[in-house]
């Protein structure tokens, strides 16, 4: 058997500030569940929000080094929600026509007219539910040097003024999105960090760094797996190994 969680809304005989979610966890054991604890929302769990950027699925080396992530976080923060986004499984709105138009008129302090705002509000929208995690996830294949479009498209579609950054005459850009950690897990077939000819060629995790320090993330880890193109025996070392880091990685995070 294993871990289960049960959310519960606390009833008229709770104490009135415990009245939002609260989560029963612990392990069930036959029919029985062995609980471990009993935590409320909003005063000591966390959401953490994995973005999977890869289409691979099972055959993928950054989901296998991600789940290996996600087993230890969850030994290690029983109570906490897990949420993955599959960046592949459904549709952000285009960045194009009346949506740019937005972007645009704020940024020259101008009002959005019917069509901005309602292409604006699911741009907003989506912010929201990125904005929604407390710890973030990220884990990233190397396309053509970069990263996966579908990534870049959520990328350009939460990066925007007033939700993810403000911008001030005195005071420049300022990061939005303060005092939560990401960490990410990044694939590539070659291998960059430790080769000297190649390394100027990766635009996947300097681009990505830059990205999550513009919006305001500080902290930031890593972890790097590669190469993933190789003899099998050789790949599964890089990730296995790779593995073992991300677990360590998630019993701190
Ligand atoms: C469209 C595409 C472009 C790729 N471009 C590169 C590249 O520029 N450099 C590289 O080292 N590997 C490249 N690869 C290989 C992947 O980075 C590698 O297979 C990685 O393990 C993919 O991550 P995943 O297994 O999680 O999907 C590319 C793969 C695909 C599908």
């Amino acid at each position: 058997m294993g871990d289960v969680r049960w959310w519960v809304r606390a009833g008229g005989a709770a104490p009135a500030d415990l009245a939002g979610n609260i989560v029963v966890f612990g392990v069930a054991e036959s029919a029985w569940l062995k609980v471990l604890g009993v935590k409320t929302k909003g005063f000591d769990m966390s959401k953490l929000l994995h973005l999977e950027a890869s289409p691979r699925k099972e055959r993928s080396a950054s989901i296998f080094v991600a789940r290996a992530f996600i087993e230890s976080y969850r030994a290690a923060h029983p109570a906490d929600e897990v949420e993955t986004w599959d960046l592949w499984a459904e549709s952000l709105p285009e960045f194009d026509g009346e949506t740019v138009n937005a972007k645009y008129q704020i940024l020259h302090g101008l009002e959005h007219s019917s069509q901005q705002a309602s292409a604006w509000q699911a741009v907003t929208d989506v912010f929201k539910r990125f904005n929604s995690a407390d710890k973030y996830l990220l884990s990233v294949p190397m396309w053509n040097f970069g990263i996966p479009y579908k990534l870049k498209h959520l990328i350009d579609v939460i990066t925007q003024p007033g939700l993810a950054f403000s911008f001030s005459p005195d005071t420049g850009y300022t990061g939005l999105v303060t005092g939560k950690p990401a960490a990410v897990i990044y694939t590539r077939g070659g291998e960059y960090s430790t080769n000297e000819q190649v390394r100027g060629l990766d635009f996947q995790k300097p681009y990505l760094e830059t990205l999550l320090g513009f919006v305001g993330f500080l902290d930031i880890r890593s972890v790097v797996v590669e190469p993933t193109l190789g003899g099998p025996g050789d790949v599964d070392r890089v990730k296995s190994v790779a593995a073992e880091e991300a677990k360590r990685l998630a019993e701190a995070f």
